[in-house]
């Protein structure tokens, strides 16, 4: 949903003409879209209904190309010198061009290229800034021995190579060190031996300037004696802004790679711990170094803060890498993130692996080119984009694994994002390096023909000069012609009224980039104090700020099609409501069976009943509900307790009823009847209630009772009439019996008398012996 009307915006800005809103020639360059001017002067039918101010291919339909006033932008390189490699005076060229000098368009990039080439034997300066506290005296002794080494491992790389050395130990004073004069004298004292080679400490010494002498350097390292102090943490950040700003006392070199190997085996102080020591004046980011090289605000200023280290570094292209021992390491790993351009390596016990740690170090340094801007004007962008040594073209600022005399190319894309009154100036440099690129943007947002004063002309009558080819109006008067005046009631020569102010047509809440104002909200025109919005029917309001598909939406129609969509406001039509009208005011799917809107037991919200939460009711309509008593039940013991003071209730003044007596209960559509047993007297009551309102009661004070017939003369009547039938039925049957018997014996005796027959003639007469001859039969005898 989001989504979608995010896309429509889009389009709607992608289609949406920004130019013609613009109402002069500055606005108009000056847009974020490429909009040019027409500056042509036209007949007066012409001129009110052309825009001046559009894109090209829309202005050359009605304008001369001469008269077009399009500024494009331009870059022109002014110094580009080839790479050069070492020469004697020992400065290179590893960036090409050196200057260029670009006319911008704001909002309208450009991009121009530029290149590096690695030279051979690149100067170096390496700075030494060792701490000097008691426990360092291995790692000195140590480093003077490989100073040799060092400048020849380092001179196998670059022929050009400088070496200086410097020492630091903490602010002299409490707490960070032991103020007592002995103490002072010799710091290194310890309960049993005393180290007769330390000196009192101090805040920071330069040794050595910058040279191609090693044997010096290790004289020199030799020489410095270690000192003491109380606290861990040391003061090498004092030190390291003096290397870093004491540019001739150090010796930097302008064109050369530097490098500070800061080495220590403690953590360090930073802003704010001087006020330890009562030292609460910030570091200046100075150079305070005496004739004797010495440090001399590290009583009077307090540490830099990592911020000012950091910016200090960058300004003067230093690299900075943090000689420290195992422990330390990760401490200094942090701080290193904080600072551009800065490694941390680890030293041995004894600092042995110092030379492979410099030049290793060096070596990916020397590698890679990362560039970076100074003092980029705030409103100006800048992006770097570069293949290094890929196919793909990628933003980057830096490039890796460079080798001697490889050329990487550089994109370079500028933005003006805000218009300067004057041309204004930056530097890209290579970090590390002290080559530069100086970039000089000569800002185009002006349009020369309105420094041109025009004279009065009757065109824009006689209150304003033609500038650019329209009416630059007096203050007061406004209008294409000059005819709207910002007095109250002026005529114009034409003898209309003119009322109407221009401030009236800008939508105070509303304000473009730069906080320019926008008249009519770039959707119209201001006509003497009023907008005349540019698509009536779509855009309207007093600004023209209100498009009529700027509403809320249901399933993504404005104002779900139920209503007029007027400034952001849904005007839904009747029946409908809601922001975005997609609810329907229509109670009907809400009415339940017994026709209240639902069953009384809810709201009926968009055509949805939404039942009361503590009802218990639920469903379509609110009906449903097995765990409530029915209003019967509910009523019973009230009814009973009022009407026959009977029942479960002692108290009946807690019923709320509307009671009214009837005769008798009967059959009513709005009524609903209950009846119950009376457990007092075992007779029925009868009751009804109304179905809108069930504490509405009708009842009856008659009751339906049982008669009172005793119960055994019920059982004494059903058993002796059990007894009463059985006993007929048995006579009933006996007399049936005997007369049977009766008929039988007369009958026998019929018989009996005419048995005078012969026996043979006797039918049922058999005689009682048989005879059977067996065929198969023969007595072997009678043959
Ligand atoms: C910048 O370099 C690319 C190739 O790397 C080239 O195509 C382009 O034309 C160059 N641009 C300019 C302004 O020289
Ligand atoms: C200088 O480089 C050569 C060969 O590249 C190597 O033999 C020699 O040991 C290197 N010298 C130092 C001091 O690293
Ligand atoms: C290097 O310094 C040492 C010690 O100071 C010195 O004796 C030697 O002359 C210097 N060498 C060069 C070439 O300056
Ligand atoms: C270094 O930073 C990490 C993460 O920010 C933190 O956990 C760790 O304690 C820090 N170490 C030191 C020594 O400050
Ligand atoms: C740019 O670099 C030059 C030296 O090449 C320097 O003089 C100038 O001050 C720098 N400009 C800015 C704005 O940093
Ligand atoms: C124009 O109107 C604004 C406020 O509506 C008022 O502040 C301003 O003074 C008016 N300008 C003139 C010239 O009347
Ligand atoms: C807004 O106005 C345009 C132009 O009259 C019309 O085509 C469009 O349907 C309208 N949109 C809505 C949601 O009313
Ligand atoms: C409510 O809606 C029903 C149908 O859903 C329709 O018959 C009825 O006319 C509507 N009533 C009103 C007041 O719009
Ligand atoms: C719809 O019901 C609501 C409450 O449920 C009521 O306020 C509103 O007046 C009813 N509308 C109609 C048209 O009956
Ligand atoms: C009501 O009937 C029951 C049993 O049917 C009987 O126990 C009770 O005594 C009767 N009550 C009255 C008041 O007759």
């Amino acid at each position: 949903m989001l989504k979608i009307l995010l896309l429509i915006l889009l389009i709607e800005n992608l289609t949406a003409n920004l130019c013609i809103s613009k109402t002069n020639c500055k606005e108009c360059i000056t847009s974020i879209h490429s909009c040019s001017w027409c500056l042509q002067n036209l007949p007066e039918s012409i001129d009110a209904d052309i825009n001046r101010c559009d894109y090209y291919e829309n202005i050359i339909k009605y304008c001369d190309p001469k008269f077009i006033f399009n500024p494009q932008n331009e870059a022109k390189i002014k110094q580009d010198d080839p790479f050069k490699p070492l020469d004697s005076l020992g400065s290179a060229i590893q960036i090409k061009p050196q200057r260029i000098d670009l006319k911008l368009r704001p909002h309208q990039p450009i991009r121009f290229n530029i290149s590096y080439q690695l030279a051979e034997d690149y100067p170096v300066d390496l700075y030494f800034l060792m701490d000097l506290s008691n426990s360092m005296d291995v790692h000195k002794n140590k480093l003077s021995k490989l100073g040799q080494l060092l400048a020849n491992s380092m001179r196998n790389i670059t022929k050009n190579f400088r070496l200086g050395f410097g020492s630091f130990v903490e602010k002299e004073t409490l707490p960070f060190v032991n103020t007592a004069p002995r103490s002072m004298n010799n710091p290194c004292m310890s309960n049993d031996k005393s180290i007769s080679h330390c000196v009192p400490p101090y805040g920071y010494i330069h040794h050595m300037t910058l040279t191609d002498n090693s044997t010096l350097f290790e004289a020199e390292v030799t020489a410095a004696k270690v000192s003491g102090n109380l606290d861990s943490p040391e003061g090498g950040l004092d030190a390291l802004m003096q290397v870093i700003v004491c540019e001739k006392e150090i010796g930097w070199r302008p064109a050369s790679r530097k490098l500070i190997v800061y080495s220590t085996d403690a953590g360090f102080h930073y802003a704010g711990d001087g006020k330890l020591a009562g030292i609460v004046e910030p570091n200046d980011a100075k150079c305070h170094l005496n004739s004797d090289k010495r440090y001399t605000h590290s009583l009077l200023q307090d540490y830099p803060s990592i911020g000012e280290i950091n910016y200090k570094i960058t300004q003067n292209n230093v690299n900075l890498i943090f000689a420290v021992v195992r422990d330390q390491a990760e401490l200094y790993k942090n701080l290193s993130e904080l600072i551009e351009g800065s490694f941390v390596g680890e030293l041995d016990d004894d600092s042995s692996n110092i030379v492979k740690l410099v030049v290793d170090i060096y070596k990916t340094i020397a590698k890679k080119i990362t560039f970076t801007t100074e003092s980029l004007p705030e409103g100006v962008q800048i992006k770097f984009f570069s293949k290094c040594q890929n196919d793909l073209i990628t933003e980057t600022s830096s490039c890796d694994g460079l080798k001697i005399k490889e050329k990487v190319d550089f994109q370079v894309e500028l933005t003006l994002n805000k218009c300067f009154s004057k041309s204004v100036s930056f530097n890209i440099s290579a970090q590390g390096l002290g080559e530069r690129v100086v970039v000089n943007i000569e800002p185009q947002c002006e349009c020369d023909c309105e420094k041109e004063l025009g004279e009065i002309s009757g065109e824009c009558n006689g209150r304003g000069r033609k500038v650019c080819g329209i009416c630059e109006c007096d203050t007061l008067y406004y209008g294409n012609k000059c005819e709207c005046s910002n007095l109250d009631s002026q005529l114009d020569p034409s003898g209309r009224s003119t009322t109407g102010n221009i401030s009236s047509c800008i939508n105070p809440r509303q304000s473009g980039l730069d906080g320019q104002k926008i008249i009519c909200n770039n959707q119209g025109r201001c006509n003497c104090g009023q907008c005349v919005c540019n698509d009536p029917s779509r855009i309207s309001g007093k600004y023209c700020e209100c498009d009529n598909e700027s509403c809320d939406r249901y399933l993504s129609v404005v104002c779900a099609g139920n209503g007029r969509c007027e400034c952001g406001i849904c005007k839904c039509f009747d029946g409908w409501t809601k922001s975005d009208c997609s609810c329907s005011t229509n109670n009907s799917s809400c009415i339940s069976s017994n026709g209240l809107v639902c069953n009384g037991k809810g709201q009926c919200v968009c055509g949805k009943c939404v039942c009361d939460e503590d009802s218990g009711y639920f469903g379509r309509t609110c009906e449903d509900c097995p765990t409530c008593p029915l209003p019967c039940e509910n009523s019973r013991d009230c009814v009973q307790c009022k009407v026959f003071g009977t029942g479960k209730k002692k108290d009946c003044d807690e019923c709320d009823l509307e009671l009214v007596e009837v005769d008798k209960i009967e059959n009513d559509p709005n009524y609903k009847q209950c009846q119950f047993n009376d457990l007092n007297d075992n007779c029925t009551f009868f009751f009804s209630y109304e179905i809108i309102n069930d504490k509405k009661i009708r009842f009856t004070r008659e009751k339906d009772c049982p008669s009172s017939f005793p119960t055994w003369a019920i059982v004494s009547i059903i058993i002796s009439s059990v007894l009463f039938i059985g006993l007929g039925i048995l006579i009933v049957w006996k007399i049936l019996d005997t007369m049977q018997q009766k008929r039988e014996c007369a009958r026998f005796n019929e018989e009996k008398k005419k048995a005078a027959w012969e026996t043979s003639e006797n039918p049922l007469y058999k005689s009682a012996t048989s005879k059977f001859v067996n065929p198969s039969y023969k007595d072997t005898k009678l043959n």
